[in-house]
């Protein structure tokens, strides 16, 4: 069995972190040198939630590795319609591809899927779990624009349901930085992840805040996520905290000229436009590093399980 799986940011140490980052930017200033790397490999993705980012930036990087992809498509037109489980969607795809991409509304279903194969399995999305290659390609973002160690960093919005959060925040805890949370208290972070972020202790601090305005000018990054409105149990909960923990140019007049502010995106109404064509904006460049990213962490992994083949074909 070989379980190449990313499942959780947990698993990721900082040398792990490093190797991928350093892979990507290498990635970055020569795409060419890499384009016919695993010319026979396949990625398939299985997509039971929406996306735009994810699912195209993997399906991206795969055919610039000079693979090919194959996707389920949408739950109507696949047999998940007729009730297959996702065990079973999943030891049957296994068998088509070299890896698989998983994004699934149900927090915990990335890591039951990789109990069933083989094949390495990337978390894509877990409910309001976990999104481990959001977080790389946030890492990436946050090196090249501030630095990853002696950072200070606003995570703002929705702490509760984001994955993107649980999963920043826990990388995060593998270098020296300073990690602000400012949501409503009904958005808090679970608690289970502040206990888990002291835990780790290391060289990070955790604080958290009702209120952008206190902390804004002593940060280097602001991360705004959106409210998950697909997540709340209750509409009228939702509407209640709609609309507030926006951005706009004055918000920011106390900010430091060098604040990056950051958005996994899609974004509803959380930063206003006007922020777009600011030096702060970096949130379609964080997008955009979605491929030197994925290509990095696919070129890691299928080079891994060839390794794998090859030694157990000696070892036979
Ligand atoms: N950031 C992100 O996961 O976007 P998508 O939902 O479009 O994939």
């Amino acid at each position: 069995m070989r379980h190449d799986h990313l499942i959780t940011s947990k698993q990721l140490s900082r040398a792990d972190i490093e190797t991928v980052l350093d892979r990507a930017a290498e990635i970055d200033a020569d795409p060419s040198a890499v384009a016919n790397r695993h010319a026979n490999s396949v990625l398939g993705l299985l997509f039971f939630e929406p996306s735009t980012r994810t699912k195209m930036s993997f399906e991206t990087a795969m055919k610039r590795l000079g693979g090919s992809v194959v996707d389920m498509g949408s739950i109507e037109s696949s047999s998940v319609k007729k009730g297959e489980t996702l065990a079973d969607t999943v030891r049957v795809t296994e068998g088509y591809v070299d890896a698989l991409v998983l994004r699934h509304p149900k927090q915990g279903s990335a890591a039951m899927a990789g109990e069933f194969v083989d094949v390495p399995l990337l978390n894509a999305g877990d409910g309001a779990g976990h999104h481990p290659t959001q977080t790389l390609l946030d890492l990436y973002t946050i090196r090249e624009n501030a630095g990853l160690d002696d950072l200070t960093i606003g995570i703002m919005g929705d702490l509760k349901y984001g994955r993107t959060v649980h999963s920043l925040a826990y990388a995060l805890t593998n270098f020296d930085t300073r990690q602000h949370f400012i949501s409503p208290e009904s958005l808090q972070l679970p608690r289970e992840v502040v206990f888990d972020l002291h835990q780790e202790g290391g060289g990070t601090q955790i604080r958290e805040h009702d209120s952008l305005e206190e902390i804004l000018p002593s940060l280097d990054v602001l991360y705004v996520t959106r409210i998950q409105r697909e997540r709340f149990p209750d509409e009228n909960e939702y509407q209640k905290i709609a609309g507030e923990y926006q951005i706009d140019l004055e918000t920011l007049e106390d900010a430091r000229d060098e604040l990056t502010v950051m958005h996994p995106l899609p974004r509803v109404d959380e930063i206003a436009p006007e922020i777009d064509d600011t030096d702060h904006a970096a949130y379609f460049e964080q997008a955009h590093n979605g491929i030197p990213v994925r290509m990095a962490l696919l070129d890691i992994l299928l080079e891994n399980n060839s390794d794998a083949d090859t030694r157990g074909e000696t070892d036979e």
